[in-house]
């Protein structure tokens, strides 16, 4: 049987929570946060992606750090912890972002078989340029591609259409990468072949036609691209 993405030349993958582990910003604050960093990541990354949403339902854009100071000061408010100390902190840590444990060795593979690799974010551009860099993942990509060349989050179709408009392949040479379900469904609603990196077991959406495949790491990644 064909593996689910063979014939894919370039592959486009999602940053946060996909190849950048948000989780390690609070991490490194753990001196001062103890037990609430699970809770306040949970917490952060949930109204940082409501407000992307809210934000372009409301056609009120605002990048992407903005989006990310604004959520994170909500998440301190309501867990009462907030302090000017420990915010500058945590956005300092946001832009010196860790990588998945996973990213790097499946992006290795990737390029050593001639795939085009790229990201397409939320991220701003400068966000993401220190935040690959610091993840150590800038000498395996090709593109870093910004929602903010088209003024709207994911998943607005037109954001996926960025990719397919800049990475010089046919659409159906062109795979989409995503950890976040939503995002995931979003590529396929567009039109792009699309892995799920389906990590924590999490049920399916209901959002329509699902992706191509769910991989449970991105180590499964080259089978599903049907590399040797
Ligand atoms: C991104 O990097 C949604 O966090 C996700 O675009």
């Amino acid at each position: 049987m064909a593996a689910p993405l063979a014939g894919v030349r370039a592959v486009v993958f999602d940053a946060y929570g996909t190849l950048l582990d948000f989780a390690s910003a609070a991490e490194r604050s753990r001196d001062l946060l103890g037990d609430r960093a699970g809770p306040l990541t949970e917490l952060w990354r949930q109204k940082q992606l409501q407000y992307t949403w809210l934000r372009s339902l409301m056609g009120r854009h605002a990048d992407f750090w903005q989006v990310t100071g604004d959520s994170l000061d909500y998440a301190l408010d309501s867990l009462r912890i907030a302090t000017p100390d420990l915010r500058r902190r945590l956005m300092e840590a946001y832009e010196r972002i860790g990588p998945c444990a996973d990213a790097r060795d499946a992006l290795k593979r990737l390029k050593a078989a001639g795939i085009k690799i790229a990201i397409l974010s939320n991220g701003s551009p400068r966000m993401l340029a220190a935040a690959v860099r610091s993840a150590g993942l800038d000498d395996l990509l090709a593109e870093t591609l910004s929602v903010e060349t088209v003024g709207i989050y994911k998943p607005h179709p037109s954001v996926y259409k960025l990719a397919v408009d800049r990475l010089g392949v046919w659409p159906v040479e062109m795979g989409f990468v995503s950890a976040n379900g939503w995002d995931a469904w979003g590529a396929k609603a567009a039109g792009l072949r699309v892995a799920w990196c389906n990590r924590s077991g999490l049920p399916r959406e209901r959002l329509g036609e699902p992706p191509d495949v769910e991989l449970t790491t991105l180590a499964e990644l080259p089978a599903a691209l049907g590399l040797p």
